[in-house]
């Protein structure tokens, strides 16, 4: 009895090393794919542009987002998340960053899409910068593994420009 509890206990050992094992080969296996993942984003219109009563920009603004993250899921991705920011420099801060738009991405089935969409979060400077602001739109994403570590990257659009009057 006290032989057949400590095989028990052997076994049980042995599979948890099994298991932690395979757990670091699959986030180990990760690190070898080299996603290509790729995404457009168009403003289709400024919707309207103002200041507010006291002092800070608003803007809205409708955008087509178009990506392509399938590259992103391997066998070991759990799901992404995703956030579109505008990102402009004031001469106080070096990177001003807003988030406009945000998903999440459960399936790789779901990784390319395109969607038209005003920004579902304020567009607000900390002040009264953005007429005729130049600005990037940046794609981040997070992407969430089974197992093993989150990491994180983006692609940057530039070339973006506020208008120059409010309205
Ligand atoms: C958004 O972009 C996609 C891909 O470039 C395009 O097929 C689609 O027609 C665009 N949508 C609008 C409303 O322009
Ligand atoms: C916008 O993108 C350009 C080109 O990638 C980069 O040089 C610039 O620093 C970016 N601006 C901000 C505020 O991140």
């Amino acid at each position: 009895m006290h032989s057949s509890g400590y095989r028990a206990n052997a076994l049980l050992t042995f599979a948890v090393t099994i298991l932690a094992l395979m757990c670091i080969i699959a986030s180990f296996s990760d690190n070898f794919n080299f996603p290509s993942p790729s995404t457009q984003i168009q403003i289709m219109k400024f919707n309207w542009f103002q200041k507010q009563t006291h002092g800070n920009d608003e803007v809205s603004l409708t955008m087509n987002i178009t990506a392509d993250l399938q590259s992103l899921f391997t066998w070991n991705t759990k799901q992404l998340f995703i956030f579109v920011a505008a990102e402009y420099e004031t001469p106080w801060n070096s990177l001003n960053q807003v988030s406009l738009w945000d998903a999440i991405i459960p399936a790789k089935e779901h990784a390319k899409f395109w969607i038209q969409t005003a920004n579902k979060y304020r567009f607000i400077d900390q002040g009264s910068n953005l007429r005729g602001k130049k600005f990037n739109l940046t794609l981040h994403w997070h992407v969430m593994p089974k197992t093993g570590r989150m990491f994180a990257d983006k692609l940057v659009m530039s070339g973006f420009r506020l208008p120059d009057e409010h309205g």
